[in-house]
């Protein structure tokens, strides 16, 4: 596919529209900032005002800006799994390549997010997850990129609510980035809710003098749906480039903010796909309900079992993952080159083959596009439970009378 030739669609650059309108200066803010920088060059990091897709343009309230974080659009290419159903085509939409340290499904949703934390003179953002959570590693990201501090509230288990977290994967870039971390306990989270610690922390920070935007578990509200609503205007204008049309959509579902957005712009646009969505938490009824409610947010008018297809995929639970799935996610990455994340896609894709499996008919010939949202740093938290999957090394055995030869790379 010539998928990265796309310009991005129908977002006009405001940086050349309006030069006022640019990030928040050095001067305004105090400090040095790299958005202050390359903003002004019209591409990544810039502020754009939004127009939506016309098959989107009776949603409301609809985002008046943007700020361009992900590296958009993400390539698609087929996906040459192995034992599908006669004539089964997969692809797969690359959305972990939507950027390095900010990579992964949460950027989409952060391109409308940030833009309103700007708008509201923010000078801070909060958010919550899980102590792996990839959505706060972007949101950490892209607020210093966009010259704000970030403060997390992240989820972790009682035994290590007070030790340091350490630097395993998502942790190791939001420390970097110099991310403020409050832990919590699973259970102080289940007692109190993430809305309610967010609202603490913000509470606190106001006092503190500071003017704090909070974002939501996952990014996951109507504004953030925005975010796939465009993902589906990129899937249609590259389908319509490489003529295929897909059949079904597959995706993992964790906050319920991407397939929100990824089902109402499928069922508004012209891609009409059937949206297949595995939850990897919570239960398949809690996210139509939850999906419900973002779409309302947004006065779509539908209902959310009639734009997605919601199973469970959660196994053992949330970020727990059986020897087997891990073996999957080494077999696929070994005979494919795709590397899954265990916790969302991985699952995911299991989920998908096994439907294939058990009900070959039903996906005869289907084109299907698999959403691949990332994650990658997530796995690092498996290093230990993935370590006797992967062999492949030796000591290199060199025969004393081999001749040196002068070349490049000389190290010492
Ligand atoms: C890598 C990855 N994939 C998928 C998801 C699920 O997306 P959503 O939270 O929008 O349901 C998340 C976050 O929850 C994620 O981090």
């Amino acid at each position: 596919m010539s998928s990265s030739l796309f310009a991005r669609p129908a977002i006009v650059a405001a940086s050349s529209a309006h030069p006022t309108a640019l990030l928040p200066t050095i001067q305004a803010r105090g400090k040095t900032s790299i958005s202050s920088l390359m903003a002004s060059h019209g591409g990544f990091l810039a502020k754009r005002q939004y127009e939506p897709p016309s098959w989107a343009s009776h949603l409301s309230p609809i985002p008046s800006h943007t700020y361009s974080l992900g590296h958009l659009p993400t390539p698609v290419h087929k996906w040459n799994l192995p034992n599908l159903p006669d004539e089964t085509e997969v692809w797969i939409k690359r959305d972990d390549l939507s950027g390095m340290q900010l990579s992964g499904n949460k950027v989409r949703k952060l391109e409308f997010l940030m833009a309103e934390a700007l708008a509201q003179g923010a000078d801070c953002v909060i958010t919550v997850g899980g102590i792996q959570s990839n959505h706060c590693r972007a949101t950490a990201v892209s607020a210093k990129y966009l010259n704000l501090d970030c403060y997390l509230i992240l989820r972790t288990s009682k035994a290590l609510v007070d030790k340091d977290p350490g630097l395993t994967g998502n942790l190791l870039v939001e420390r970097l980035v110099g991310a403020h971390i409050d832990l919590v306990s699973k259970e102080e989270y289940a007692k109190i809710g993430s809305e309610a610690l967010a609202d603490l922390l913000r509470r606190r920070l106001i006092e503190e003098g500071r003017k704090p935007y909070v974002i939501p578990v996952g990014g996951s509200n109507s504004l953030g749906t925005w975010g796939y609503i465009e993902a589906v205007r990129e899937i249609e204008q590259q389908s319509q480039t490489d003529k295929i049309q897909f059949d079904d959509i597959i995706v993992a579902c964790g906050s319920g903010g991407t397939i929100a957005g990824l089902s109402l712009g499928t069922k508004l646009s012209s891609l009409q796909a059937k949206v297949h969505a595995f939850s990897v938490c919570d239960s398949p009824e809690y996210f139509y309900n939850y999906t419900q409610g973002l779409i309302n947010g947004l006065q779509a008018g539908v209902d959310s079992h009639d734009i997605v297809n919601i199973q469970d995929a959660k196994g053992l639970g949330y970020a727990l993952n059986t020897n087997e799935e891990l073996k999957f996610v080494k077999q696929i990455a070994e005979d494919t080159g795709v590397v899954l994340d265990p916790v969302y896609s991985g699952k995911a894709a299991i989920a998908m083959l096994k439907d294939m499996k058990e009900n070959p008919a039903k996906w005869k010939a289907r084109k299907v596009l698999f959403i691949h949202t990332g994650g990658l740093l997530g796995l690092y938290d498996k290093v230990g439970e993935m370590a006797s999957m992967v062999g492949n090394w030796r000591k290199m055995q060199i025969d004393e009378t081999v001749p040196r030869i002068d070349g490049t790379g000389k190290m010492f």
